[in-house]
């Protein structure tokens, strides 16, 4: 499809000493597809539902989903940790499930924020036109959809600063 996919080897900053490698492609909402694979992955499956493929992060090992139901369960390689507009520090533990429709993740269990000195649950994430609706509990957050373009990468999320260098060249 005729985009260009550059392979970058950089120093995770959460631990220098192990090398990762990012992925980029110059179309942003093809960043975490896996070219060589047929088979949907989940970040295909996002889209399919109408959802930014930024609401997971990389790594990911496998999954299941029942179409029928919606459930689904997510394995990452490990857990994952980054801040969203440098203010939230939100955490996926290696297990992430749920229910997915269109518009609507419900029943979540793995995703967490850090509120206070408190990890909370992320239960539901709604999409309404260009917003994602955060719950925790009965208090939600909105943020714009163009937020999640990007996978977060673990330990430094969507605003790395390689990130940044790498999109304004
Ligand atoms: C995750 O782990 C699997 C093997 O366990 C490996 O094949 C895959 O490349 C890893 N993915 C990432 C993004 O680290
Ligand atoms: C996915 O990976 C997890 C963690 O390694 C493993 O326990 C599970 O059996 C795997 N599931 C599938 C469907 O391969």
């Amino acid at each position: 499809m005729g985009e260009k996919i550059e392979k970058k080897k950089l120093l995770d900053p959460a631990n220098p000493t192990s090398p990762i490698i990012i992925f980029t492609l110059s179309l942003t909402s093809s960043l975490c597809t896996a070219a060589t694979t047929a088979a949907p992955t989940a970040y295909d499956l996002l889209k399919t539902y109408n959802f930014p493929i930024g609401l997971l992060p990389e790594g990911i090992k496998n999954y299941t989903l029942n179409p029928t139901t919606g459930k689904f369960n997510i394995h990452l390689n490990r857990t994952c940790s980054f801040s969203l507009e440098d203010s939230y520090q939100i955490r996926y533990e290696s297990s992430i499930s749920g229910y997915i429709e269109e518009n609507r993740l419900t029943g979540l269990g793995g995703i967490r924020v850090k509120v206070l000195f408190f990890w909370l649950d992320i239960g539901e994430v709604d999409r309404s036109g260009d917003d994602l609706e955060f719950f925790v509990g009965v208090v939600s957050a909105n943020f714009p959809v163009g937020n999640f373009d990007v996978c977060p990468q673990c330990g430094c999320g969507m605003d790395c600063d390689f990130v940044r260098k790498i999109k304004n060249e």
